[in-house]
């Protein structure tokens, strides 16, 4: 047994589960979630996790191991990290400026090993894959699930298959995924058509699913809040604002703030704000409706990582919005468009979808949700570069001015600069 007694249990029904079973539901339906023996979190502390910063072993540089007694009971020599985590925190006055706030800081998840939040959680699943015998892994991914489950397969060895939206992934995550290797499956249809097969195949076929149903997914994801956290000293902000696609990060934040909540590590809750684009907002649609019933749609928007209309952690990531005291918002394309050329411009550069946190704080406060005085932190959740494509193509439409082409002679490079 772990120190902790871990255990796979159902959000709806409480029916329990070993950890070493592969099983990505409870047989009523509901989603299952790794947890505890009561009052675990009490008997860690903050200055535990303190000490590893200054250690240079892998497992104590990882951000998500750094954690890990609150992560995954198992033995050190099977974890399977990159090492992961470890991003910086950034406070930008244009930035807060931007959203109207005093200060506004933004964790960056977009330097990680492959460039996303996703390695968080894939170091964990990926170690529990191969705990539990599993030879080959998938998922169904808008791009940055998938690049990380390849490098993280290959890393361990396993072969590795993504079923992906076809021709609606941004290159660069495309271009990552085939290098580490992964069989990429194309599928005609959506990302919310690719969930449903991969799903099916994981069952029938015997593969290891690495979608965030995957509890050991949200697991690694947690150490996002545990991290700012840290790195804030353990003061917890007034808001944590984030993009909301499939709904396991805003899970994972959730699951981590209510655990540091309950461990005394922070004296008081952050508020999770989770941000839709209005293509693809179900979950917007039920936080206005008091989640009296659960949207689907079919989802469009220029943020093609968030580009799903019908997430699979619905039930978890609510209870975070209700226990959390949080607020679901949506925000246009363009919105989401302008948020990311600030973030561009300011240095720190970000995904379309990462900057939905920009424009949903900048949302949020100015219809008075979020105080000019609030502590709120950011999470971009994936790298500029995933999408170059996006950024190149503004730039032609605002005619490229800053783009010249001369011939290498100096006097070229005085006419063109005036
Ligand atoms: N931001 C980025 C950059 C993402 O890639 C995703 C999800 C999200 C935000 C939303 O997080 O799904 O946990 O609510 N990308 C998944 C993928 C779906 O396949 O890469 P979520």
């Amino acid at each position: 047994m772990t120190r902790f007694d871990e255990r796979l249990q159902c959000v709806s029904c409480e029916a329990r589960y070993g950890v070493l079973e592969v099983r990505y539901r409870c047989e009523c339906g509901g989603l299952l979630s790794l947890e505890r023996k009561v009052g675990w979190a009490r008997e860690l502390s903050p200055a535990q996790f303190d000490a590893r910063l200054t250690s240079r072993r892998a497992v104590d540089r990882s951000g998500v191991w750094r954690f890990r007694e609150a992560v995954l009971g198992c033995d050190e020599r099977e974890i399977v990290t990159h090492p992961e985590g470890a991003t910086r925190l950034y406070e930008s006055a244009r930035l807060a400026e931007y959203a109207g706030i005093a200060s506004i800081r933004f964790k960056h998840e977009g330097e990680n090993p492959t460039g996303s939040f996703k390695d968080r959680g894939m170091t964990v699943a990926t170690t529990q894959a191969v705990r539990t015998g599993a030879r080959a892994v998938a998922c169904a991914s808008t791009g940055n699930t998938s690049a990380s489950l390849a490098a993280y397969a290959a890393g361990a060895g396993l072969r590795a298959i993504v079923f992906v939206p076809a021709g609606k992934i941004a290159m660069g995550k495309l271009a990552q995924t085939l290098a580490y290797g992964a069989t990429v499956l194309a599928v005609r249809g959506d990302f919310d058509d690719a969930m449903r097969l991969v799903d099916e195949a994981s069952t029938k076929l015997g593969i290891y699913l690495l979608n965030s149903i995957n509890p050991f997914r949200i697991e690694g994801q947690k150490t996002i809040g545990w991290e700012i956290l840290q790195d804030l000293n353990w003061h917890a902000p007034d808001w944590i604002v984030l993009p909301a696609g499939n709904l396991g990060n805003t899970s994972a934040i959730g699951k981590a703030m209510l655990e540091a909540y309950e461990g005394g590590w922070i004296d008081k809750l952050p508020r999770i704000a989770s941000v839709q684009a209005l293509g693809a907002n179900p979950f917007y649609r039920g936080f206005m409706g008091g989640f009296q019933e659960r949207f689907r749609m079919q989802a469009e928007t220029i943020a093609s990582a968030i580009r799903i209309g019908d997430p699979v952690s619905w039930d978890k990531a609510r209870a975070v919005i209700a226990k959390t005291n949080g607020v679901v918002t949506e925000v246009t394309d363009d919105a989401i468009l302008d948020a990311k050329t600030a973030i561009d411009a300011a240095g720190i550069g970000c995904e379309p979808a990462s900057a939905c946190s920009l424009a949903g704080a900048r949302r949020l406060r100015s219809e008075g949700v979020i105080g000019r005085d609030e502590t709120v932190v950011g999470i971009l959740t994936g790298n500029l570069l995933k999408d170059p494509e996006i950024v190149l193509k503004r730039f032609e439409r605002e005619g490229g001015s800053r783009m010249i082409e001369i011939d290498p002679k100096i006097d070229d490079v005085a006419r063109v600069l005036g």
